[in-house]
């Protein structure tokens, strides 16, 4: 920990006092507006601006590694050091700091954070003669994953099985707070790629495969995580990773993708969209190319789509050096001097340059000075890093209190994560053993992922592929857990080889088989095999030919082609649940929780399903191979109880769209039913999904229990990019005929 080893030479103690910035820091007091809290953000950054020199505004357009600040300034581990924090926050003027995937102070602790996070907010204030703050950025994409005893949250795909914007609003909070207590204002979360290939190794980071379901949860945990609920400045979360990320050729993480004008302005691009609209202050470019343009040089999506036709306002970082990038991997700059200029010139307003920042502040410069980029197009970047931090309220909270850090993460909003995980659990298939009863007197629980909190949590925790086997693990319940707690009468026996299940299977009243994937994340966990292995399959196999009832419990990243293990008499999708994740499946297990978890994407049946959405342009070919054909489909997600819905109706003004309908729980149990409402369009100018969800109802009904509910759209939901094969239409709403669709039942409408 950094305050314990206050004694080496060079070493930076951190008992941070609170200072609170004053006006007078060496310039001529009374003039200053811009330290002026009361004085409007737009003064405050003009006013500002110009007190700059050319090398201060180049500062605040760079983002660099924590690890450059400490131990021998290049990513070793060890306390924050003098000369390393000089060469970076004074020589170079930088303005924002990062974590990558684990980085994290030596002790990982919450207080040490912000201990730490201080001591380099200090020693900035200290070092620059106009007292600008640095914002520190951090990956928080499931918790404050970094940090060890943090409660990890389901991953997003979880999440967006859930289905429940109100949850993914307190998730937001949730997180929120749990940065900010230890100094870190910037989240680079959530993501709002859609979820397109089940190869990629970042698949579960997206809440799905459908872009309004996508767009609705990611704009609910921006507002979550930009609220302002306590004394700390507020967090500004991160619209990555803009755009068209999630769906590389080949399935690997960061190779080309190809798409369509039509396919991006339809598919890829409103899950963005619907964030900027909810006010997300920043957003991070794709590392990917797009049609043969990397996004970090594409002037037509960076300014005319991100800017011009989408409105986005604040700053725009970029991805991991991918400057640099352009040069050695895009091969599209002969040298990182031209790659800077393209990039900036493209529209990124910051770069996540982590390693190096003289070399980027110098090259940038150069780029000034022999006119490869304006000053005006610096004074606008630097614009909109300033007005982010002002609005923020950085200049006037700069600090936090280290003795409140461990106080906000250690344990916090543990149910929540508990809840989460229940209502983003899927029931894909029950034969009616489940729930299982609690005077069980015996269960078996196997699988490789039945006590393994390392797959459970996944990718991004502690680290950047998981948990490392040398680290302590985060407090979590597994699977084995949550089942022992749930029925303390039973005798629960933890079988670790499918032999051992077996023998033990004699007698039990159920075997619950959890099985899941390697943690990773990025390309190390990309896959040419997204389907269960054959020893898992072997696993599930081997317990069926007990006879006994079996429950595979799937706790993987994505849904995996399941082969044999398709027949168990249950199927329950968990996803990558977090540290309550365990408890949250024994909940449903044993019906403490009546599962309403619908699924955010399709599961393929087969190897040569993918990639498969179930929004797929209709085809000519009416054979049944070409037809959407998945073992499960979007949506799917089945109850202890029975849902119908009748009597849809709907009826549209000049810009809404308002569908109505009973929804009946005709079953025996109380239970939560997500209704999604879908339009289609008998026919339409252009290719058009066959059903297109505009909405959803989440309805919580008492046993016998009915209600109407109304779910309304906006018309403007309905724009497709028209024109011919060329995609240079633009996006509008076609008129004529439409129907709602809720269920069984359509409803008709006209659009006029
Ligand atoms: C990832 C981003 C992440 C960044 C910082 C990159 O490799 O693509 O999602 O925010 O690293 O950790
Ligand atoms: C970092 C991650 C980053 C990745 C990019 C890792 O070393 O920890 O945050 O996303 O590199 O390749």
């Amino acid at each position: 920990m950094f305050s314990r080893k206050r004694a080496g030479l060079g070493v930076l103690g951190v008992a941070v006092l609170f200072a609170s910035l004053t006006p007078a820091g060496g310039l001529a007091a009374g003039k200053e507006i811009y330290v002026d809290a009361r004085a409007s953000t737009e003064r405050r950054v003009e006013d500002l601006l110009r007190r700059m020199t050319l090398e201060e505004k180049i500062g605040q357009m760079v983002q660099i590694r924590v690890g450059k600040l400490h131990g021998d300034c290049n990513n070793a581990n060890g306390p924050l050091v003098e000369s390393c924090l000089k060469a970076v926050l004074s020589d170079a003027h930088t303005g924002s700091i990062l974590s990558g995937g684990g980085d994290a102070p030596v002790d990982n602790t919450p207080r040490a954070w912000a201990e730490m996070n201080n001591a380099i907010q200090r020693y900035a204030l200290e070092h620059n003669r106009l007292k600008i703050p640095i914002i520190y950025g951090a990956d928080g994409v499931h918790g404050h994953n970094n940090v060890i005893s943090a409660t990890m949250f389901p991953h997003q795909i979880g999440l967006g099985a859930t289905w429940n914007p109100a949850l993914q609003e307190q998730i937001g909070v949730s997180a929120s707070k749990a940065l900010r207590a230890t100094g870190v204002f910037w989240n680079f979360a959530p993501v709002s790629d859609i979820a397109r290939d089940t190869r990629w190794g970042r698949y579960y980071e997206t809440y799905g495969e459908d872009p309004f379901l996508a767009g609705q949860l990611a704009a609910a945990n921006v507002r979550g995580q930009q609220s302002h609920v306590d004394d700390t400045a507020q967090l500004t979360a991160t619209a990555k990773h803009f755009a068209g990320y999630s769906a590389p050729e080949n399935g690997h993480d960061r190779s080309p993708a190809q798409i369509p004008i039509r396919q991006l302005q339809d598919v890829v691009l409103p899950s963005f969209q619907a964030q900027f609209d909810a006010g997300v202050r920043t957003v991070m470019i794709n590392s990917g190319s797009i049609n043969g343009v990397p996004v970090h040089a594409s002037k037509y999506m960076l300014q005319k789509q991100l800017r011009e036709r989408m409105g986005f306002k604040g700053v725009a970082v970029s991805d991991w050096q991918d400057m640099k990038y352009l040069v050695d991997r895009h091969k599209v700059a002969p040298d990182y001097k031209t790659a800077i200029a393209m990039s900036v010139n493209a529209g990124v307003d910051m770069a996540m340059e982590p390693s190096n920042a003289a070399e980027f502040t110098s090259l940038l410069l150069a780029n000034v000075r022999d006119g490869s980029v304006s000053r005006g197009r610096i004074d606008q970047a630097v614009r909109r890093v300033l007005k982010l931090k002002f609005d923020l309220g950085l200049f006037e909270k700069p600090y936090v209190d280290p003795a409140k850090a461990d106080g906000a993460v250690v344990g916090a909003d543990r149910a929540l994560a508990r809840q989460a995980a229940a209502e983003g659990t899927v029931l894909l298939k029950n034969d009616g053993v489940l729930p299982l009863p609690t005077s069980a007197k015996k269960i078996v629980v196997t699988g490789e992922t039945a006590d393994d909190v390392r797959r459970q949590l996944g990718g991004w925790t502690v680290e950047w592929q998981g948990v490392p086997d040398d680290s302590p693990l985060p407090p979590t319940a597994t699977v084995l857990t949550g089942v022992r707690e749930a029925v303390p009468g039973a005798s629960v026996v933890h079988a670790a080889s499918p032999a051992a299940a077996v023998a033990e299977a004699a007698g039990a009243d159920a075997v619950v088989v959890v099985l899941g994937e390697k943690p990773g994340a990025e390309g190390p966990a990309d896959t040419e095999n997204p389907a269960l292995t054959a020893e898992q399959q072997a696993w599930v196999d081997a317990v069926q030919a007990t006879g006994r009832p079996v429950v595979v419990v799937l706790l993987t990243a994505r849904p995996q082609v399941l082969g044999g293990a398709a027949d168990a008499n249950a199927l329950l999708a968990g996803w990558l649940p977090g540290s309550e994740g365990g408890r949250a499946i024994a909940d449903v297990l044993f019906g403490a929780v009546n599962p309403s978890g619908r699924l955010p994407v399709s599961w393929p049946r087969t190897l040569g399903d993918p990639t498969l959405t179930y929004d797929q342009l209709p085809g000519a070919n009416t054979s049944a191979s070409a037809k959407y054909d998945p073992l499960y489909p979007f949506g799917h997600g089945l109850s202890y109880t029975s849902f119908t819905t009748s009597g849809t109706s709907v009826s549209v003004d000049r810009s809404t769209g308002v569908v109505k309908f009973t929804v009946a729980n005709t079953g025996g149990r109380a239970g939560t039913v997500v209704v999604p409402v879908h339009v289609r369009q008998p026919a339409s100018p252009v290719l058009t999904p066959d059903q297109r969800l505009v909405g959803w109802a989440r309805v919580e009904l008492a046993a016998g229990q009915s209600k109407q509910v109304e779910v309304s759209f906006k018309l403007a939901q309905l724009a497709l990019t028209v024109g011919d094969v060329d995609g240079d239409g633009r996006r509008e709403v076609a008129r004529g005929a439409y129907e709602a669709v809720v269920g069984a039942e359509k409803a008709a409408f006209t659009v006029r």
